[in-house]
């Protein structure tokens, strides 16, 4: 089975349009050849600069959040359908900084994959233990339960086309990467748990991406793993050496 390495930036809230502009004109060049696809979810306000800046070029823009209603007074929110017209194909959806920092629950995950899938966004569904939960010895549980309720009401064709990114919280933005084998064993739960779910086809379709303190030098040991296709990076995403990784 040959599923195609996705390498995924999430900037998070970092840089401005202007920014944006010349970031993704540096990086055209230094990503024109690579074999995996390339994507950059950015802030909202970047998505239409992105997406003009990388006209023409393999480059893929996602949006980082988005709402589950199709639009109305919701302050400060913007819609799956809004992402589109923008022209992104992709949005990372529960990533740990909007559960924790914003209270987003499963049910309203799952609720945003299902309008992703609607509006024809790939979504990248976030999910990831603490270090407490770690310790408990509970982290295959913890993600089997978000995995299974962000994919409520989801179907296997749905799933065989989304991306589910395994972030262990501990190792977001610490420089503490998980070791391979944390990272496999469960990229590979998640794979199985999606076998349990939909069947072979779609568990082997289905892109599972490790994220947390990824980095040029730690990147193709991670991505070799039989279960990671890929990763989704932040701080490492932000500079020119995003290459690296994009080539790993
Ligand atoms: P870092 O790569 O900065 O650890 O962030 C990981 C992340 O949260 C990507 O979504």
């Amino acid at each position: 089975m040959s599923r195609r390495k996705l390498a995924a930036g999430n900037w998070k809230m970092n840089k401005t349009p202007s920014e944006t502009r010349a970031f993704i004109e540096q990086m055209k060049p230094l990503v024109a050849d690579t074999e995996s696809e390339v994507l950059f979810c950015v802030p909202a306000i970047d998505i239409v600069p992105a997406v003009e800046a990388a006209k023409g070029s393999n480059i893929e823009i996602g949006a980082e959040n988005m709402y589950f209603e199709d639009k109305g007074a919701f302050t400060g929110e913007i819609s799956a359908k809004m992402i589109v017209d923008a022209g992104a194909t992709h949005v990372i959806i529960g990533h740990s900084e909007r559960r924790d920092i914003f209270g987003e629950c499963n049910q309203m995950i799952n609720k945003k994959v299902l309008k992703a899938l609607e509006a024809g966004l790939v979504p990248v569904i976030c999910c990831g233990e603490s270090l407490e939960q770690r310790e408990q010895g509970i982290t295959v549980d913890w993600i089997r339960m978000q995995i299974k309720i962000a994919l409520q009401g989801v179907t296997a064709q749905q799933v065989a086309g989304s991306v589910i990114a395994y972030e262990p919280i501990w190792a977001i933005g610490t420089g503490k990467t998980a070791t391979t084998e944390q990272a496999q064993e469960v990229c590979g739960a998640i794979r199985v748990l999606v076998e349990e779910l939909y069947g072979k086809d779609t568990a082997e379709a289905v892109r599972i991406l490790y994220g947390g303190s990824v980095n040029p030098g730690n990147a193709a040991e991670l991505f070799a793993q039989p279960d990671i296709d890929g990763g989704l990076v932040g701080g490492a995403s932000l500079k020119p050496e995003f290459e690296v990784i994009a080539k790993a």
